[in-house]
């Protein structure tokens, strides 16, 4: 037969995410729980979309199934309902339909997401060359408590016994450090031919996958291990203990990627930052700053102590002073802002722009080169370039039922202490004075002042202490 003729081997990877995480003693599942700024199970799902694509990934879920599900659709990969959850081998069960028709499947656990397409692949291959029809990737720990231990036929051998469970070790397996990953490669056919036989005599009373090892073997089928290369790949967050070592992990992992990317990072082990996040080249980070979700900043920024910085688009050479929060906020480039300024969704700061201390601004646009420096506070408004906002100006964008846009346009002046009672249009060039409330469109090159005329009573105070004072004797 030509070679072009003979079949490839079809793969599927199904992903355990059915599980409830009692040792987590949580109301979310635990699959959705973070590590690196998202769900555990988005980062299983990010390294096997590398392996397969996701038309060929499954993820067998149930406890809290239609959160998991939103979570990850986005992702396009198959769903697999597993309702009673009775074990790990309970899960293969019910996605038998789903899975007998491929080759092979790779079986991944949705609360270890640490894995990499790489180890992935090499699980894959090595269980091809050794014909095997199970295989599963194993890792030498320093504490293997809690997890399963691997039983090889002898100690340099590939081949594996058994798989036994914490609970069931004795005193002389106990003392085994290799431990089962809980990721497989399994031949479908032969799985799915012998599944029926697990059985739920065990402490948990579930269907344990790990058991098949054990079936297949009496079958003589072959089952054969092989070690991750960097055991802490494979690490899985039960507990609130082992998600934050993850987290750790996992972020410290990111700023030295970051830093050989050429990003400098003063303190890494204080700043925390989520693994989707991209930083330019010549950025500086200080210490103790939060840069999370998707947020992409340019090169050449510097990111001042004590600022957070969520879902934003940051410009190349972006100045942002200490204490600032970003949400979902774009900065242009070359813009400064802070200390202490708050960028709320839909915030737009173009190029060169300044934004100050105390200043809040939500759904605006501010124009090239616009400043609002001091104590201000900026929503609904679209503000053009060269504009300057005088300190204590407010837009008054809520009339307690609806929201309205302030229009201001390039070349403005706005005097400091200024409310703009929004819907309002201030043209090119205007000048607004000092504490004006401005409820009128303001024309071109005009002056708006919208305060009371300053009066002034020659020696009044001067009268009013004399009376004072005489009163008080009189007591
Ligand atoms: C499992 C292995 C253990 C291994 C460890 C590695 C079994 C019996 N034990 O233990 O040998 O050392 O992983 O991390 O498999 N799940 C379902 N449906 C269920 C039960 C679990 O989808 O009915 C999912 C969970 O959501 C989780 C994964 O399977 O993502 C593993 O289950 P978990 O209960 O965490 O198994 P471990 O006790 O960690
Ligand atoms: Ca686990």
């Amino acid at each position: 037969m030509p070679k072009s003729k003979i079949h490839s081997p079809r793969v599927a990877i199904a992903i355990m995410a059915a599980g409830k995480g009692t040792r987590l003693k949580s109301k979310h599942p635990k699959v959705l729980h973070e590590v690196g700024g998202k769900p555990l199970l988005a980062h299983v799902i990010a390294a096997a979309v590398q392996v397969v694509p996701p038309k060929d990934i499954y993820a067998i879920i149930g406890h809290e199934a239609d959160r998991v599900r939103e979570a990850v659709a986005h992702t396009g990969i198959n769903f697999v309902l597993q309702n009673p959850q009775r074990g790990t081998g309970h899960a293969l069960m019910v996605a038998r339909e789903a899975l007998a028709s491929y080759d092979c499947v790779l079986v991944l656990s949705g609360d270890a997401p640490l894995i990499t397409p790489q180890t992935i692949t090499k699980l894959r291959d090595f269980h091809n060359s050794k014909k095997a029809a199970m295989t599963l990737l194993t890792a030498v720990l320093a504490n293997p408590f809690g997890y399963g231990r691997v039983v090889r036929k002898s100690a340099k051998s590939d081949d594996v016994r058994a798989i036994i469970e914490q609970k069931a070790l004795t005193p002389a397996q106990n003392k085994i450090r290799e431990i089962n990953a809980g990721f497989y490669a399994f031949r479908a056919e032969t799985l799915f031919r012998h599944i029926d036989r697990l059985s739920t005599d065990n402490p948990h009373g579930e269907f344990y996958l790990t058991d098949m090892a054990a079936i297949l073997g009496k079958a003589k089928a072959r089952v054969v291990a092989i070690a991750a290369s960097d055991p802490y790949e494979v690490l899985g967050g039960n507990t609130r203990a082992e998600l934050v070592d993850i987290d750790q992990r996992m972020r410290a992992a990111k700023c030295q990627q970051l830093m050989a990317d050429g990003v400098t990072i003063f303190y890494p082990q204080t700043c925390v930052i989520d693994s989707d996040v991209q930083i330019g080249a010549d950025t500086v980070i200080e210490p103790f700053v939060q840069i999370l979700g998707k947020t992409r900043l340019g090169s050449d920024c510097r990111i001042r102590s004590y600022s957070v910085i969520n879902n934003s688009q940051v410009g190349d050479g972006v100045l942002v002073r200490p204490g600032c929060v970003l949400e979902e906020a774009r900065v242009k480039a070359g813009a400064m802002l802070g200390p202490f300024s708050h960028l709320r969704p839909g915030s737009e700061i173009g190029e060169g722009a300044h934004v100050g201390n105390f200043v809040e601004t939500k759904k605006i646009k501010l124009g090239r080169g616009s400043k609002a420096n001091h104590l201000t506070y900026l929503g609904d408004a679209e503000i053009g370039a060269g504009v300057n906002i005088g300190a204590g100006t407010i837009t008054c964008n809520y009339d307690g039922v609806n929201k309205h846009t302030t229009v201001i346009e390039d070349g403005v002046f706005i005097g400091s202490d200024s409310t703009l009672v929004a819907p309002v249009r201030i043209k090119k060039g205007a000048y607004v004075g000092a504490a004006s409330c401005i409820t009128d469109d303001v024309p071109e090159d005009a002056l708006a002042i919208g305060r009371a005329r300053q009066m002034v009573k020659e020696g009044w105070a001067k009268t009013k202490r004399e009376q004072m004072k005489t009163a008080k004797e009189k007591r």
